[in-house]
């Protein structure tokens, strides 16, 4: 396995882009209309096949896919990190996280990369203009998109940054995997009762209409309450109880999606994609 970045093929020889989309459940997720307003934005046609796969269909099902090349993988939950061990090149932060999200699949090789991190990055930074620089982050949940986001959330140099998570295991696997010293782990009962600078929901309680139980002595009036999962027309959960507790403001996670396919567009065709008109489109639905 050996780091690789870009694709060869140029924007011109592109009409349509061929994905293909697997997890549990899809349901919930407005993954393929994002790439079809991000193809549709370049005059490309997308051609989405969705697949909702059983753990032991997973790996026969996208092998499958080797023969034909140019039809790109996506990944959602549960299975980033089963698709990982399915690629046979991998980019440096898809290696350190332990899970791909986005496979550029070419002449039967698979190429895997983790679009989450740098996707959550620029939707705080370039989105919402917010800093992490000398901030205490509070982190909720220790899964696939966590791992995808730590060593970019590192790379903005926080203060500290505590991981909370319900089950020991993968705290365990994040102490062993990023040794930093900024880096410390709690499960909810040990969570120190005090403000913090940011709170970032990675957990997927959200999507299960799930509370997790945090106590509103962790937002100040400064704390900004950042939410993985999304919903079009309403708050989260996780958003509710943060407004309800005093956080200074709480973004959900469409941005995020919107920016990761971004990021993967450039990783799967070299296409730039400008995801402003596409953030516009989706604050107007919010509105109606
Ligand atoms: N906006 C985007 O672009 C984007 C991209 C990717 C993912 N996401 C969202 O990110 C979330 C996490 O995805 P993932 O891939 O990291 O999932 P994952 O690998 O399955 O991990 C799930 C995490 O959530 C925790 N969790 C689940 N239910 C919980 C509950 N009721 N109470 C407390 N903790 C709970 C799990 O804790 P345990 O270890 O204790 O089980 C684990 O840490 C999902 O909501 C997903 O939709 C958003």
């Amino acid at each position: 396995m050996v780091y690789t970045q870009k694709s060869p093929s140029t924007v011109s020889s592109i009409q349509e882009f061929k994905l293909a989309y697997f997890g549990r459940v899809l349901s919930h997720s407005r993954l393929g209309e994002v790439y079809k307003l991000c193809c549709h934005s370049q005059g490309i046609d997308l051609k989405l096949r969705q697949f909702e796969v059983e753990p032991k269909e997973l790996k026969a099902k996208m092998l499958n896919l080797k023969s034909q090349s140019g039809t790109h993988i996506c990944i959602t939950v549960p299975y980033k990190v089963q698709a990982f061990e399915l690629c046979d090149f991998l980019t440096e932060r898809a290696r350190q996280a332990g899970s791909v999200n986005i496979i550029r699949n070419q002449q039967g090789v698979f190429y895997g990369d983790n679009s989450d991190g740098e996707g959550f990055i620029r939707d705080v930074k370039s989105n919402n203009r917010l800093s992490f620089r000398n901030k205490k982050l509070l982190v909720l949940g220790a899964g696939g998109v966590l791992r995808g986001m730590l060593m970019e959330l590192i790379d903005q140099c926080p203060k500290s940054i505590l991981i909370c998570n319900r089950s020991q295991e993968r705290l365990q696997k994040i102490k062993r995997d990023f040794p930093f010293d900024l880096i410390s782990t709690c499960t909810y009962k040990n969570i120190p009762q005090e403000p913090f600078d940011f709170i970032i929901n990675a957990t997927s309680a959200s999507i299960q209409g799930h509370h997790l139980p945090l106590n509103p002595a962790i937002i100040g009036p400064e704390t900004h309450c950042l939410e993985s999962a999304y919903k079009i027309a309403e708050h989260t959960i996780f958003q509710k109880w943060a407004f309800a507790s005093g956080a200074k403001s709480s973004i959900n996670g469409l941005g995020m999606l919107v920016e990761q396919a971004v990021v993967a567009l450039d990783f799967f065709s070299n296409l730039s994609i400008n995801s402003s008109p596409i953030l516009k489109h989706y604050e107007r639905q919010k509105s109606n």
